[in-house]
C-alpha cells in the first residue's frame, strides 16, 4: 500500500526520494509526490496522479540541490487518486506523509478552527492538528507531533517535516510499518527496508507506540509517552539482486520461477531425511507443549488463508488427534471466536504488515493463547509480535499476486503439523511419506516449471478471451483451485471462482455455458474417480474443460489436458498450482495488462 521516504544528509535529496518510492511502487499506489527543503527552509513540493514515471519528470522542471526531504507514494482511502489528495500534505509550516487510516478525522476536522482544508483526505487533518500545537515553530516539531498523536484514533506511520527546521524529520508509527536508515553522514526514512538498500544495511525498526527525531547524524527514540528508547540497530537481510528483475520481463514470471531455491530456503536445515524427521527451531515450543497440542487456528488473508487451508487438509490426514480452523483475518477478528486449552495459532502472512492478521495476533494473544508466525519479511510487526515463529525465507516478493509465498507457506504450515505430529508419537510410516515429498518438492517444481512454461503461454491464448472461469478441486486440491482461481482474476481481470467438485450439483453447475471455462484439478488418490465423475458432468454440459492431473491413464474427451508426470502423490496439488500460475500469468500478459501491479491492489494492505 501506500509508502514512505525521507532524506537528511549531505547528498541530493530528491534523488534518494525518487529512487526510494520506485523501489516501493510494488506496493500498489494511485499518486506520488515529495517535498524537499533548501538550508533556509524554502520547500519545494511536487505532486502528481499517476506513476512515479510522472513524478519524474514534474521534478526534472524542478530539479533543486535541496539535501532534506520526504515522500510518499498514496494508493487512495479517503478522496479519490489526484493531485491535491496526494502527500506531502502541507498545512501552515508543516509538511506530512502519512500511511493508514485517521479514524476520527471528522471530529478532529470539526475542532480545528481556522483551517481550510485542500483535500479530502484525513491525512491533510493530522497535518493542520501538528500545525495547531506547533504554534509556528513555537514549540518543538516532535512535541508539537506527539500531541497530536495523543487525539488521533486509527493506524498511521508518519514522516513530517518543518520550513522552519529542514534539518529534522519527525517520524512515528502505530499499525504502519516505518524502518530508519543509518548512513554515515546521512539519515534515511522508509516504509520498507527495500528502498534503503544500496545505500545503508543498518535499520532501526521503529516500535508502534515509538517517536524518533532523527537528523543527518542522530536518531533519538522515544514512546509518545516521553519514555526514551534505546534503538537497536539491525542489518537488512534482503540484498539488491533480490529485489530486480534478474532478465524477467515481469517479477511475477520471475517469482514463478524462483520456486525451488525459494522453496529449497524454507526447508534448508529444517528438513532431515536421513532421520526422517522435520526439526522447527523458530517455534519455541518444547516437546512437551507440542505434545498436548490439540486445536490450531490458522490466520490469513487471501493467498496466506489458501495456504492456511491446504495445510489444514495435510495436518488433519496424518495427525488424528488435532482439529484445524482456518479463519479469514478480517472476519475473525470480530468474532467472538473462543480459542479452546491446547491450541495453538498459526499466523500466516508474507509481508508480516497486513493489518486484519496483525489484529488478530493482537486478540488471540490476550486469550493466552501461543502464536506462531508464518512469514516471509524479516524484522516485520507481524514477525515481531509472535510468540515464535517460522520465516519462510523465500526473499522479497515484488510482484502484486503472491507466488512463491504461497508454496513456501503451505509447506512450512505442513512441516509445523509434522513437528506436532513427531512429538506426539505418530508412527514414522505414516509421517515419512510427507517428509520424503516435500525433500523432493524443489527439484519436482523445477522439472514441472521447465516443462511447462512454454506450453502454458500457448494455452493461455486460447482462453484469455473468455469472462468467467470456475476452478474446480476436491480435498487438497480445492484450497489450490482457489488459490488459481484467485490469481487469474487478479492479475487478468476475469471473474473466476472456486468450487469444491462436490458442489457443482448445489448450484455452480447451472452456470456452465460458452461463456465459461473449467479449470479442473485431478489428483491421483482416493477421490480421483468422485471428480472424473464430476467432470463428465460438466463436460455432458457443453463445458471447456482444462485437466490438470497427474493420473497417467486419462482419456476424457476435455478441451485441453496437462499432465504432469512426477513422482510426487501426496504433494501433486502443489504442483499443480504452478501450472495455474503460469496460466495466469499469461494470460494477464496476453491481455496487455500490467501483471506486476494489477489495478486497485496494493501489497500489503496495512489498513482494514
Ligand atoms: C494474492 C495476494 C493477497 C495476499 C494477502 C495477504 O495474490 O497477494 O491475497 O496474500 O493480501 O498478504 P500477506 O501474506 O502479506 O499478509
Amino acid at each position: 500500500m501506500c509508502g514512505i521516504v525521507g532524506y537528511v544528509g549531505d547528498k541530493n535529496a530528491q534523488d534518494f526520494l525518487v529512487s526510494g518510492l520506485k523501489r516501493l511502487e510494488y506496493r500498489g499506489y494511485d499518486s506520488a509526490g515529495v517535498a524537499t527543503f533548501d538550508e533556509s527552509g524554502k520547500a519545494t513540493l511536487v505532486k502528481t496522479k499517476g506513476k512515479i514515471a510522472d513524478l519524474e519528470s514534474k521534478l526534472a522542471r524542478e530539479r533543486r540541490e535541496d539535501k532534506a526531504g520526504i515522500g510518499h507514494t498514496r494508493w487512495a482511502t479517503h478522496g479519490e487518486p489526484s493531485e491535491v489528495n496526494a502527500h506531502p500534505h502541507q498545512v501552515g509550516d508543516i509538511y506530512l506523509v502519512h500511511n493508514g487510516i485517521i479514524e476520527n478525522y471528522k471530529e478532529l476536522k470539526d475542532q480545528l478552527k481556522g483551517y481550510e482544508f485542500k483535500s479530502e483526505t484525513d491525512s491533510e487533518v493530522l497535518a493542520a492538528l501538528i500545525d495547531s500545537f506547533y504554534k509556528n515553530g513555537e514549540y518543538p516539531l516532535t512535541n508539537a507531533v506527539v500531541q497530536a498523536l495523543k487525539l488521533v484514533k486509527g493506524t498511521y506511520g508518519i514522516a513530517v517535516m518543518s520550513d522552519k527546521n529542514p534539518d529534522e524529520i519527525v517520524v512515528a508509527r502505530a499499525g504502519s510499518p516505518l524502518v530508519i536508515g543509518v548512513g554515515h553522514g546521512e539519515t534515511l526514512i522508509a516504509s520498507d527496508a527495500s528502498a534503503l538498500l544500496g545505500h545503508t544495511k543498518q535499520a532501526i525498526y521503529l516500535n508502534d507506540g515509538e517517536i524518533a527525531t532523527v537528523s543527518k547524524n542522530s536518531v533519538e527514540i522515544k514512546t509518545l509517552n516521553a519514555e526514551p528508547v534505546s534503538a537497536k540497530v539491525e542489518e537488512i537481510e534482503t540484498n539488491l539482486a533480490a529485489i530486480q528483475k534478474d532478465g524477467y520481463e515481469h517479477f511475477l514470471l520471475k517469482e514463478i520461477m524462483e520456486q525451488p531455491e525459494s522453496l529449497k530456503e524454507t526447508l534448508r536445515g529444517r528438513v532431515n531425511t536421513r532421520d526422517w524427521m522435520v526439526h522447527l527451531g523458530g517455534p519455541g515450543l518444547t516437546e512437551g507443549e507440542l505434545r498436548k497440542v490439540k486445536h490450531l487456528v490458522i490466520v490469513g488473508c487471501g493467498t496466506a488463508y489458501h495456504a492456511g487451508l491446504l495445510a489444514a487438509y495435510y495436518i488433519e490426514q496424518f495427525t488424528p488427534e488435532i482439529t484445524v480452523e482456518v479463519v479469514i483475518a478480517s472476519e475473525y477478528r470480530y468474532r467472538q471466536a473462543y480459542i479452546p486449552r491446547d491450541s495453538v495459532a498459526l499466523i500466516v502472512s508474507q509481508s508480516g504488515e497486513t493489518a486484519d492478521t496483525l489484529a488478530c495476533l493482537r486478540e488471540i494473544k490476550k486469550q493466552g493463547v501461543p502464536t506462531i508466525g508464518i512469514v516471509n519479511a524479516i524484522g516485520s510487526t507481524i514477525a515481531r509480535e509472535v510468540d515464535g515463529g517460522t520465516y519462510v525465507h523465500v526473499g522479497p516478493e515484488i510482484s502484486v499476486a503472491s507466488t512463491k509465498a504461497f508454496t513456501s507457506q503451505a509447506v512450512a504450515m505442513v512441516m509445523f503439523g509434522l513437528t506436532i505430529a513427531q512429538a506426539k508419537g505418530v508412527r514414522s510410516g505414516i509421517l515419512r511419506p510427507y517428509i520424503s515429498e516435500i525433500a523432493k518438492l524443489p527439484e519436482e517444481i523445477k522439472r514441472v516449471l521447465d516443462e511447462f512454461n512454454e506450453p502454458m503461454q500457448e494455452m493461455a491464448q486460447k482462453y484469455k478471451d473468455y469472462d468467467h472461469a470456475i476452478y474446480l478441486g476436491r480435498d487438497t486440491a480445492y484450497p489450490t483451485a482457489m488459490e488459481g482461481a484467485l490469481k487469474l482474476k487478479e492479475i487478468s481481470y476475469i471473474d473466476a471462482n472456486a468450487y469444491a467438485f462436490g458442489e457443482l450439483k448445489h448450484g455452480p453447475l447451472a452456470l456452465v455455458d460458452d461463456r465459461f471455462f473449467e479449470f479442473a484439478l485431478l489428483p491421483e488418490g482416493e477421490l480421483y474417480d468422485k471428480a472424473v465423475s464430476n467432470v463428465q458432468e460438466v463436460l455432458a454440459r457443453g463445458g471447456h474443460v482444462i485437466a490438470v492431473t497427474n493420473k497417467k491413464e486419462f482419456d476424457l474427451p476435455v478441451e485441453d489436458v496437462v499432465k504432469i508426470t512426477t513422482s510426487i502423490e501426496l504433494m501433486a496439488p502443489i504442483l499443480m498450482n504452478l501450472i495455474a500460475q503460469l496460466f495466469a500469468y499469461y494470460i494477464a500478459v496476453g491481455k496487455g495488462y500490467d501483471v506486476d501491479q494489477p489495478r486497485n491492489l496494493a501489497k500489503s494492505v496495512t489498513v482494514e
